[in-house]
């Protein structure tokens, strides 16, 4: 009797255990993820939306927020494209808000007010699936029960997002058939490449679920300190922002090295063409850009903006561009290097002031109602939401992307390597040339692309897949500038037609 109780009490267990399990397991399933209304959108949702967070170290409580958006066309066969900004530090919702998310954002009648949505006519979710994901931890929505996790690296940040990846197609099952792929800007060009090659490694190992990964998408990604560091010159001489002579001058003094000035003769030289550019908007030298000579720096509301930044929305545009400095945090002229990078925040404290205006996003986001309906958690839990965040301590430590690039596309991994041709923050004359320098053979001979008729950008395609793009007129977030010509390129690349 005893022994049978001792049973009955062994499968209780187990079966406590088993419910206890699937109740985990539950906890993700998309019927808690799904969206069904959103404070400031009248209209009709396009497709399903699902949002929530992953837990990628329970012992720690590190949660990574996502926000996906299904295919509007064919979600059960179009591609799922993860979206990542970079920073290091800025939130994903910058793409959703203000470059490719389902919405158009118009600013409330105040600041604080919230803002009016519309459906987006040139939302990336036309033709594709897409997860924005806010990491590292600690960036936009993200968080940890333990501050340690905001210290972290480029490895680590790769690892982590695999890790979100396999945990989140464990809850989306249904879309591990579907083609995937993963993309972003700026500081993302770090980001992509060495989390596609923990994608492609894992697929190697075996790690299930098995992840159909098709290849990536980089837009002005940082990738290489040298041909980063040397690109700003000649795309200021180019762009006819430095004269003839100063870039014959500063070419010879630096001997073409404008990454490590090898002599005061050389740095003298390289200050006269700051002098030139240094009062460009940097993100987009077409865009007027609000200059700090008088700024005052405040510390209401949720960021320590200098309160005239916050007019800057205002031009004649029904949804203007913004002007502003995020999605990249690095000195002016010097590229990412090895070791700390600086966020934002950091940067703001520092000579080079940006241009600013994250109103909309600010407003939005840190609304409780629209919180609660998109399953962010609580101001009081995660703090308010910021576009850049200086919480996070990130380390480079994957070195230059070159490697990263040239083993994916060998492996047969595509990749696209988009440029808006006015930004001076990572300027494509250094994607073109690093594009260039993988000795790929040409295969699509530089040309113009074209949406309506009307020149677009020019195309250079390689063998093994490479693509390098340019968007005519378009600054560092291309969808931001160009939204009709940036859904046309995605749409081309993403179905394998000619762009
Ligand atoms: C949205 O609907 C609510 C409730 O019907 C209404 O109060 C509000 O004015 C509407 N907003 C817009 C922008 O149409
Ligand atoms: C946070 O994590 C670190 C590293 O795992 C650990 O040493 C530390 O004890 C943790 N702190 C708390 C408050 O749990
Ligand atoms: C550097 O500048 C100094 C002072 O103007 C000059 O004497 C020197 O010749 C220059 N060096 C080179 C290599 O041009
Ligand atoms: C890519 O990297 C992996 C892992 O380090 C290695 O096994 C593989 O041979 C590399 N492939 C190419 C084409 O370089």
């Amino acid at each position: 009797m005893a022994r049978k109780n001792s049973y009955f009490l062994h499968y209780n267990i187990l079966l406590l255990s088993f419910l206890a399990f699937s109740f985990l397991l539950i906890e993700g399933v998309p019927e808690n993820a799904l969206i069904t209304q959103i404070p400031g959108f009248n209209g009709t949702f396009q497709s399903k939306h699902y949002a929530g967070y992953v837990t990628i170290d329970e012992s720690h409580g590190k949660k990574l927020f996502y926000y996906f958006v299904e295919s509007e066309k064919d979600p059960t066969k179009d591609p799922v494209v993860l979206w990542l900004n970079g920073g290091p530090g800025c939130s994903s919702f910058d793409g959703f808000v203000y470059e490719h998310g389902p919405f158009n954002f118009e600013l409330g009648k105040t600041s604080e007010s919230l803002p009016i949505l519309h459906n987006n006519p040139y939302s990336w979710s036309k033709v594709s699936s897409v997860i924005y994901l806010d990491s590292p931890v600690g960036v936009g929505f993200s968080y940890s029960g333990n501050e340690s996790d905001y210290k972290t690296g480029d490895l680590k940040t790769a690892s982590d997002t695999h890790s979100f990846l396999l945990k989140w197609f464990e809850i989306y099952p249904e879309f591990l058939k579907n083609p995937f792929y993963i993309s972003g800007e700026s500081y993302a060009g770090i980001y992509v490449p060495t989390l596609s090659y923990e994608v492609a490694k894992g697929i190697d190992a075996g790690v299930m679920p098995v992840i159909n990964f098709k290849g990536y998408m980089v837009g002005n990604g940082v990738t290489d300190d040298i041909i980063d560091g040397n690109a700003l010159v000649p795309f200021a001489h180019g762009m006819g922002l430095i004269s003839d002579e100063l870039f014959e001058e500063v070419t010879t003094l630096c001997n073409g090295n404008f990454y490590e000035p090898a002599s005061n003769n050389c740095s003298d030289k390289l200050n006269q063409v700051d002098q030139d550019v240094v009062d460009l908007n940097l993100y987009d030298i077409l865009e007027p850009c609000y200059h700090s000579k008088d700024s005052t720096v405040i510390s209401t509301g949720n960021s320590r903006l200098p309160m005239s930044f916050r007019k800057l929305g205002e031009t004649e545009r029904p949804l203007p561009v913004r002007k502003r400095m995020f999605g990249r945090a690095w000195p002016f002229r010097a590229p990412v290097r090895e070791g700390h990078v600086p966020t934002w925040p950091e940067i703001l404290n520092g000579v080079h002031v940006p241009c600013t205006d994250d109103r909309v996003a600010t407003a939005w986001l840190n609304n409780e109602e629209v919180r609660k309906a998109i399953h962010a958690k609580e101001t009081t839990v995660t703090g308010p939401w910021e576009l850049c965040t200086g919480k996070i301590h990130l380390i480079h430590d994957s070195g230059s992307m070159i490697k990263y690039h040239k083993n994916l596309t060998a492996r047969g991994y595509r990749a696209l390597i988009y440029s808006g041709d006015h930004d001076m923050c990572v300027p494509f004359t250094g994607s073109e040339k690093w594009t260039r320098s993988l000795g790929y053979k040409i295969v699509d001979e530089w040309r113009p692309w074209y949406v309506n008729e009307q020149v677009a950008g020019y195309i250079q395609g390689y063998d093994n897949n490479l693509i390098f793009l340019t968007i005519k007129g378009a600054g560092h977030t291309v969808p931001e500038y160009k939204p009709r010509e940036a859904l046309a390129f995605y749409a081309r690349w993403l179905e394998g037609k000619n762009i």
